[in-house]
């Protein structure tokens, strides 16, 4: 038994916890999670009408991506192994019923086979929703001041069967409106597109961390909240029940969003569920970081590594994040 060396009192039994952590050999043994390139996706602003790229002022490193230029950052995402990218889309028109959202040639349907073109292999995935495409920013269609819900989801699944039709593997409605996934799914199998997935943003808070996410895709709400279809930042167990109905609507696959916030909700979605479920690193998430790490008070890298190994340890199988190609970047230096 260890004694003090000038006591000599009898101290408790202890564990050795620190052996499992003497060196990075056996750390790297040990360890219980891990991200990887491939859980990431990376989402991208398409706007139409723009030549070039320009940065996103409160997301520095986060551009417009005019179709040309979308074309060469495809190839520089795919290049550095990123295997799925998020499609957002900025239309020069903005009109009551959302017109550009399901236009046929929309930059967002233009940007799903330009994506194609460039790298069929990419998985090309696309954010299903009105608030860009309407005067009132929100997530639905407005009558006397209200956001009805039935009245969206013909538009919301129309959006959904343009994007599949353009060539997207993966729809994403982000909305809210309850039984838009069943409404997607149904329009999809009447139209043949069977096999293009869904995920459904199922676990969506109404949350500030969307801010700087407004600013670039100019779709802050013009009067009022989101409070009325997204969730209470309060709510777990309603959590639970959005994610079982989105299942039950014919979900492929789930998401939690914001996810840094939220990474008991994630927990508690994965084990409450038999789906993949991943989680959405928001814009101020990622600007509250990249300010941060502009002023030189934070080390980037070990923060976002270290986030994306929270998110994964807290059970998301794939991270949405505009970290993504950073992270990929790091991740090829450390292999190589
Ligand atoms: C559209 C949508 C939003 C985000 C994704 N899809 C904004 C919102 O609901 O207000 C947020 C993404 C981010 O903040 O990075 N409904």
């Amino acid at each position: 038994m260890f004694r003090y060396p000038k006591g000599g009192e009898v101290m408790l039994p202890f564990q050795r916890h620190r052996r499992l952590r003497s060196s990075e050999a056996m750390r790297n043994l040990v360890r219980e999670t891990h991200w990887s390139v491939n859980d990431l996706i990376y989402p991208m602003f398409v706007q139409e009408g723009l030549d070039g790229k320009e940065e996103i002022r409160s997301m520095p490193g986060v551009y417009h991506f005019g179709l040309d230029e979308f074309r060469r950052e495809v190839n520089e995402v795919s290049e550095l192994g990123v295997p799925a990218i998020l499609l957002f889309g900025v239309p020069l028109h903005k009109d009551d019923l959302s017109t550009s959202a399901y236009h046929d040639h929309g930059v967002v349907q233009e940007a799903v086979r330009a994506a194609k073109q460039e790298n069929p292999n990419l998985l090309v995935m696309t954010d299903v929703c009105l608030c860009q495409y309407n005067p009132s920013g929100h997530c639905g269609v407005v009558q006397d001041g209200k956001i009805v819900n039935d009245e969206s989801l013909g538009l919301i699944a129309q959006t959904a069967l343009s994007h599949a039709a353009a060539g997207a593997d993966v729809v994403a409605p982000s909305d809210m409106m309850d039984g838009r996934v069943a409404a997607i799914r149904a329009l999809l199998d009447e139209n043949h597109l069977q096999d293009v997935v869904v995920l459904s943003y199922a676990v969506k808070y109404a949350s500030a961390f969307y801010g700087p996410f407004r600013e670039a895709a100019h779709s802050a709400p013009a009067f009022g909240d989101r409070r009325t279809y997204q969730m209470d930042p309060a709510n777990l167990r309603e959590a639970l029940r959005e994610a079982k109905s989105d299942i039950a609507e014919g979900a492929d696959m789930l998401m939690v969003k914001p996810a840094l916030s939220y990474m008991d909700v994630t927990k508690a979605v994965k084990e409450a569920t038999d789906v993949p479920v991943g989680t959405y690193n928001v814009s101020a998430e990622y600007s509250m970081v990249k300010a941060a790490s502009l002023q030189g008070w934070i080390d980037e890298r070990a923060i976002v590594s270290e986030m994306l190994t929270s998110f994964k340890r807290s059970g998301a199988d794939f991270i949405l994040t505009y970290h993504a190609k950073d992270a990929a970047k790091w991740q090829r230096e450390l292999r190589s």
